[in-house]
């Protein structure tokens, strides 16, 4: 077994990844992603989805991609520059851009994939400076890591600490600069300072490039994103969205110029190096775009929804951070104590994950929920009584 010796190291590092409490179990959906879903065999109420909008299993997204089906086939066999872009990529990119109030938008594979090409591709010389918040996603700090810019962090939405970086001397002899936010952060739902962030960016000369994985569909007027809600769009050089959370399918897009678009189809590498999604996905992203821009009491019930649950919260008591969006982190402090709240919350029937160190600071350990315009005022009182419950148990209320 010569394999398996020279493979040993992988026991030994899951072993401290068990006594790290950062072993991964998996849980399993019997079913659709639904407010309400089957998980593991128990029917719970599910607050741990990205399904902002409940459209994972919307019907008229479904015929869309059944109809794109039948019409182009599952695959595209090819990378978007060979031969694997179809009309409907074109279609879809047309209509992001209209919905972004930008010149073009590109599709991606993912999220992940479109932060990573956007840093690694607009950055590329040591003299170039990625200026980056200290929460931002983990696909923005691995694309600066891919990037050859220098990179430089400051704590979090600290204004002060991004103008000493835009006025250090690294600053002053970049070639580039380009300051990247998450429009709302993943694991606080809070929201970036864009005001400040785009004035300190018109001052020192650096673009902004912000990611609303959590904003679109959530955000501004229909779901448009953050630069949107502040009313700075045409202060964003560079916006990302994802496909994957409120839209309900799976991808990843940047909407800027026209420059841009033409840039990264040419250097963007997961674009250039990873092959296109199948028909039926760009399918069910067009119809969900028109159905956000149809249905904006969807968003309305997600706010009105994501209001009920964190005021029930603070009422019994709970600490929910600094969160103002549907993401609302229970905070809880230690692992070990996170990690019993999620499950006992489990046995009564509500799915909310733990979210512990490295994700997140050490001691600053948490339940992240994220309600859906799916839920009902009964889900979320449900929850609501559940998390009273188990609280008090824990002695966390
Ligand atoms: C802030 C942020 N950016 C990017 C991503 C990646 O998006 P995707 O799941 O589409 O790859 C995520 C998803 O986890 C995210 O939370």
């Amino acid at each position: 077994m010569v394999t398996a010796k020279l493979m040993g190291f992988l026991d030994e590092e899951i072993a401290k990844l068990k006594a790290e409490g950062r072993f991964v179990r998996l849980r399993v959906l019997e079913g659709p992603q639904e407010p309400v879903s089957v998980i593991d065999g128990k029917k719970v109420v599910n607050l741990t989805s990205n399904n902002y909008l409940d459209l994972a299993n919307h019907p008229t997204l479904k015929a869309a991609a059944k109809a794109a089906i039948d019409k182009y086939g599952v695959g595209t066999a090819a990378v978007r520059t060979i031969i694997g872009t179809m009309d409907i990529h074109m279609a879809l990119e047309k209509k992001l851009a209209e919905f972004k109030g930008a010149e073009a938008a590109l599709v991606f594979q993912s999220g992940f994939t479109v932060n990573v090409a956007c840093c690694q591709s607009l950055m590329t010389d040591e003299s170039d400076l990625l200026v980056s918040d200290q929460l931002n996603h983990a696909s923005i700090i691995d694309g600066g890591r891919l990037s050859k810019a220098v990179r430089k962090i400051y704590p979090h939405k600290d204004m002060k600490a991004l103008k000493d970086i835009l006025e250090s001397p690294e600053a002053r002899k970049a070639r580039r600069k380009m300051i990247v936010t998450d429009g709302v952060f993943s694991m606080d739902g809070d929201l970036a300072p864009l005001p400040q962030i785009v004035e300190l960016a018109d001052k020192y000369g650096a673009f902004v490039m912000v990611d609303d994985a959590h904003a679109s569909g959530v955000m501004g007027r229909n779901g448009r994103g953050t630069p949107d809600h502040f009313g700075l769009t045409s202060k964003v050089q560079i916006q990302i969205g994802t496909l994957s959370k409120a839209v309900g399918a799976i991808g990843g897009y940047v909407a800027g110029s026209k420059s841009l678009r033409d840039y990264l189809i040419c250097t963007g590498r997961p674009f250039g190096f990873s092959s296109s999604h199948p028909p039926s996905v760009t399918a069910t992203c067009i119809a969900a775009l028109d159905l956000l821009l149809l249905e904006p009491q969807r968003i309305e019930k997600l706010w009105a929804n994501a209001r009920r649950f964190k005021e029930g919260l603070k009422k019994l008591g709970f600490d929910t951070g600094a969160s103002e969006t549907p993401i609302t982190p229970v905070m809880v402090g230690e692992t070990a104590k996170a990690q019993k709240f999620s499950a006992r919350l489990f046995e009564e029937g509500v799915f909310a994950l733990s979210i512990c160190y490295p994700t997140v600071p050490k001691g600053k350990d948490r339940l992240r929920t994220i309600v859906s315009s799916g839920h009902t005022e009964k889900d979320l009182d449900f929850a609501l009584e559940k998390f009273a419950k188990v609280g008090r148990e824990l002695g966390i209320i």
